[in-house]
């Protein structure tokens, strides 16, 4: 089920979402001392992660995963590890801890059990915050439409904290198809799921999501969308 947040522009938007995600944090640092965020990459959540760095809370007690990567190395244009990096672990959030996915020399399937053992050993779990955008084709994290691994990656028994994806390229993919994403299940049990999308196309792909009745493998978002036992917080601004 959804929980929208819609503004009439982007300003207001990031400032509300980035007070909504540092309450979040500090309420799981006082009930349990620590606190995990996993982040997801792309472009729109940057202006989030650079108001998110700026807040006044213990980082030290803040740990920091990838919500997907692109199996690119770190110092790649389109890394997702060096976007957090870029965008978020600076300022006062340079204190949290920081578990990028990236592992060079092996595959994305080959790295998905050392990547679930690290986030299970060094994240608290279930997850306390979990920030998602969506691609105009209807997929969030790395759960690409129709792509290698999307059964696995969507499967709510699926008891793996992550699954390698090889996407269908496409315009939105780009290159980058070789992906590691947290499953749907694992993004299922976070305490506080936030979906960030902004201008109309997204809107108009979203609004079809949330009602969708057709295959879900052609619109990944639609699991989560349509799930009632899971309530995403939608933040959207023209
Ligand atoms: C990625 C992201 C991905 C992203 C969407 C939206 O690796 O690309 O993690 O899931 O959230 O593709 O990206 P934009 O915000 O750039 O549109």
């Amino acid at each position: 089920m959804v929980e929208e947040h819609f503004f009439a522009d982007r300003d207001k938007l990031i400032q509300t979402l980035a007070a909504r995600c540092e309450a979040q944090l500090l309420h799981a640092i006082d009930q349990r001392g620590k606190a995990s965020l996993l982040v997801s990459g792309g472009s729109t959540p940057a202006p989030l992660y650079q108001e998110l760095s700026h807040r006044t809370l213990d980082w030290s007690r803040v740990g920091v995963g990838l919500v997907d990567e692109r199996w690119v190395n770190a110092d790649h244009s389109a890394s997702n590890e060096r976007f957090i990096r870029e965008h978020l672990l600076f300022n006062k959030a340079r204190d949290a801890a920081f578990y990028p996915m990236k592992q060079n020399g092996i595959s994305a399937q080959a790295a998905a059990a050392d990547v679930a053992e690290l986030y299970q050993s060094k994240l608290s779990w279930p997850a306390d915050l979990v920030i998602l955008g969506m691609g105009a084709d209807g997929h969030t994290a790395s759960l690409f439409p129709r792509a290698e691994g999307l059964e696995q990656g969507l499967n709510p028994d699926n008891p793996s904290v992550c699954c390698a994806i090889n996407a269908i390229r496409s315009p939105v993919t780009g290159e980058y198809t070789e992906r590691l994403s947290l499953t749907y299940a694992t993004l299922c049990r976070a305490k506080e799921l936030v979906l960030l999308i902004t201008g109309s196309e997204k809107l108009a792909v979203y609004q079809a999501a949330k009602t969708w009745q057709n295959t879900i493998d052609d619109c990944p978002i639609a699991a989560l969308l349509t799930d009632a036992k899971v309530t995403v917080s939608v933040f959207w601004a023209p």
